[in-house]
């Protein structure tokens, strides 16, 4: 089978170099194009990154050499490759624009940045939960007036560590009215060089940019549903949602209490939901779902970042202390990695479900 071309803009970026490493040896897509800004642009990617390759798997070298293109001229992509990942850091509606121009260039955009998230038109993906937002897609061309072109985005890598559990529950006739959570977000979520290191070290900071906002709404956009060629907000959940940036390289860890609307699941029954939960991208075999997307760990003190950021391949949430809530009805820890699962990751599982459906032809 040939492999599908990818392109991936902001390639240079923290998680644009995930892209590179997870991408490398993938089944289905090769990458053939990488952009960024004008500073790096005409660079060997070799050189555009020196200095500051965080990873630590060596770059692999058959891309080394690859010329670094400028991300804002779309003509410099058209024909060398079929799709991008979007991994830019721009201001929102340059980013929104961007990915427009992409779209209508029809090369397709699996976007990592935040612009498109608020449109109505633009699947939300988490693969597990609304993989059927994707029914989108030909009305979102035909509203755009683009042939083969597509817009679909990730959330914000803040609430993967709890919205598998949340709607697994959900899925299981138990939904949930409140919520409240109190994220430990990693340093890496704030690309690099991110957080000043005195700011960070000996330290945690109780404040994340718009982070809180995000994680408040963006699950309504999610559990929403598709009517009239866009998604209609499911606002049943009221969260709150309190975000922290603490000293962890990779992995965000969620404490969450929940309340149920009606009907309440015993801690037992809930813990097998979350080990019975599976889902279409686990059903389709696709090459990045984990086999077990929810991964519910029975010791006190776990999870942990660095014990369990890499449960299925970075790819599963981990979950673990489950017990009552003396002020709502339960309580628990999520964890995810976030520049896998939460960024890069969760980029390729969407492409993956996209190239299902066919949509990458
Ligand atoms: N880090 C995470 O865990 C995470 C998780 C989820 C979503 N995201 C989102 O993913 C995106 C990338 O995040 P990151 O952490 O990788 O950021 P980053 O490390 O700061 O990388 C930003 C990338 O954007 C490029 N860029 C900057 N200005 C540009 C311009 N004017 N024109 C074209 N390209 C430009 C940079 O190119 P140069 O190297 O040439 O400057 C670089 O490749 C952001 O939108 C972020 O919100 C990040």
């Amino acid at each position: 089978m040939r492999k599908i071309s990818v392109g991936i803009l902001g390639a240079t970026g923290m998680v644009g170099q995930n892209y590179i490493s997870l991408l490398e040896g993938h089944p289905w897509f090769e990458v053939s194009y990488v952009a960024a800004s004008p500073r790096s642009a005409g660079q060997k990617y070799k050189d555009a990154v020196k200095g500051r390759w965080h990873l630590t798997a060596d770059m692999p070298a058959h891309l080394a050499d690859l010329v670094v293109g400028d991300a804002n001229d779309v003509s410099a992509a058209v024909g060398k490759c079929d799709f991008v990942f979007s991994a830019l850091e721009m201001a929102k509606d340059e980013i929104r624009a961007l990915e427009n121009a992409y779209a209508a260039a029809d090369i397709g955009v699996v976007s990592n940045a935040s612009a498109h998230r608020g449109t109505v038109n633009v699947p939300m993906l988490i693969t597990e939960i609304n993989p059927h937002h994707l029914d989108l897609i030909p009305a979102q061309r035909a509203a755009n007036g683009w042939k083969k072109g597509f817009v679909v985005v990730k959330p914000n890598c803040s609430i993967q560590s709890y919205m598998m559990p949340l709607f697994a529950l959900q899925r299981a006739g138990f939904p949930v009215s409140r919520l409240i959570v109190s994220t430990m977000q990693a340093v890496s979520g704030a690309g690099y060089p991110g957080v000043p290191s005195l700011d960070m070290i000996d330290n945690v900071v109780p404040y994340i940019g718009g982070e809180e906002e995000k994680s408040e709404s963006e699950p309504s956009k999610i559990f929403g549903r598709v009517e009239g060629g866009v998604i209609v907000n499911d606002t049943s959940i009221k969260i709150s949602a309190h975000c922290n940036r603490v000293p962890v390289s990779d992995g965000h860890t969620a404490c969450v209490s929940l309340e149920f609307a009606a009907k309440k699941p015993g801690i037992e029954e809930i813990i097998a939901i979350w080990e019975a939960f599976r889902s279409v991208p686990q059903e389709l075999g696709l090459p990045s779902a984990p086999e077990r997307p929810i991964i519910y760990r029975r010791e006190e003190g776990r999870p942990q970042p660095n014990k369990d950021r890499d449960a299925g391949h970075g790819m599963a949430v981990s979950v673990g202390r489950l017990r009552p809530c003396p002020v709502f009805d339960i309580r628990f820890v999520g964890l995810s990695h976030n520049t896998n699962r939460g960024a890069a990751g969760g980029g390729i599982l969407n492409a993956e479900l996209l190239k299902a459906r066919g949509c990458l032809g």
